[in-house]
């Protein structure tokens, strides 16, 4: 598990104070993807410099699996470094260096015997699905191969946190699938607190279990998937599974709802069972559908027709585990938004 507490990087230049990061917390517990969304300029690059030890923060701190990482002495940073994997953008490979030599180069610097060098490398290698190609240089991999092999390099000293910068943001779009597939399963695997800095919505919506939106060096948005998403008129909700728009209900028809419903294999929709438990129909009126993660997220505006109660519906849908609101028009509701 990784835990941030309060991370600051001020950068001075000019004269100036430059807020880089303004007080970051959040963590990752083991077998879990977190992502940090965040636009050109929010602070991620510093985030992950900080969090590998590659820049000193201000204040703060960053512990994995309870050591604490930024009190660590110059002479130390190497052994604490292994604690996390790090995969970057470009898979940053020496070019004059075999796969399987760049996968053994962390086992070379934490002084690994030859031998279990060899067999730890193959292992690796055939962990994230190059068995046979150990031999090749990077020169003639395709882009995803040597993320493959990024990814066996940062695996190599057995790290608790996987801390991926912009994995897939060199990738195709099938490549990038590929990708944050593996990433997924070799997080259930081996049980990796993984972090994603990323500035795509893509990749959060395919591999993350939670989700910090970082703005001006402030966290101003986290939470898991279901918590985010069902934070109604959220940026991350909005982006995440945004409703398409709808027609104005006319009031004299009832009043709108906003529902978040989320169903594994065999449940029934909560809206479904609602509808059946009050005796009326309850006419969707937009919705989307999103599979995430395993779950099925159906974002749905939702008709209660008069003279049914909007307020008495949504809290059948809150008893039937839904998120459900009033969105309006509130006509006979105590309760809007
Ligand atoms: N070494 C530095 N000296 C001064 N200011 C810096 C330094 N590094 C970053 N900054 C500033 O800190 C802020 C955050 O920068 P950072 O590179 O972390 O953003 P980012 O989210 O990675 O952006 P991008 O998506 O464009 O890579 C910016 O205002 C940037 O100008
Ligand atoms: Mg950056």
């Amino acid at each position: 598990m990784i835990a941030v507490t309060d991370l600051k990087k001020v950068y001075r230049q000019a004269n100036r104070d430059i807020r880089a990061l303004d007080g970051v917390t959040l963590s990752v517990p083991a077998d879990s993807v977190h992502g940090v969304i965040g636009q050109s300029g929010a602070g991620k690059s510093t985030l992950v410099r900080c969090l590998a030890l590659l820049d000193r923060p201000t204040s703060g701190s960053v512990e994995v699996n309870g050591v604490e990482l930024t009190s660590v002495r110059a002479n130390d940073l190497r052994r604490a470094r292994r604690r996390l994997g790090l995969v970057f953008q470009h898979a940053n490979l020496f070019d004059s260096r075999t796969v399987a030599a760049n996968v053994a180069y962390p086992l070379e610097l934490a002084g690994a015997e030859r031998a279990g060098r060899e067999a730890k490398v193959a292992g690796l290698l055939a962990l994230v699905g190059l068995g046979d190609i150990g031999g090749a240089y990077p020169a003639q991999l395709s882009g995803g191969q040597r993320q493959r092999v990024g990814i066996a390099r940062a695996l190599a000293t057995d790290p608790d946190v996987l801390l991926c910068d912009e994995p897939t943001s060199a990738l195709d779009p099938s490549t990038t699938g590929e990708i944050l597939e593996l990433i997924a399963a070799l997080k259930a695997r081996l049980g990796l607190a993984v972090l994603v800095i990323t500035h795509e919505m893509g990749v959060v919506k395919r591999i993350c279990d939670s989700v910090s939106l970082l703005e001006h060096g402030l966290v101003i948005q986290s939470g898991t998937i279901v918590d985010v998403v069902g934070d109604f008129g959220s940026r991350l909700s909005e982006n995440l599974i945004g409703l398409p728009p709808s027609a104005t209900v006319d009031p004299a028809l009832g009043a709108t709802i906003e529902v978040l419903d989320t169903t594994g294999p065999g449940d029934v929709p909560a809206l479904a069972a609602a509808g059946g438990s009050l005796g009326v129909d309850l006419p969707i009126l937009a919705g989307t559908i999103e599979h995430l993660g395993g779950t099925t997220f159906h974002r749905l505006r939702v008709l209660v027709p008069r003279p049914l109660d909007p307020v008495e519906v949504v809290a059948r849908l809150h008893s039937l585990g839904a998120r459900a609101a009033v969105s309006g028009p509130a006509s006979t509701a105590g309760v809007a938004r």
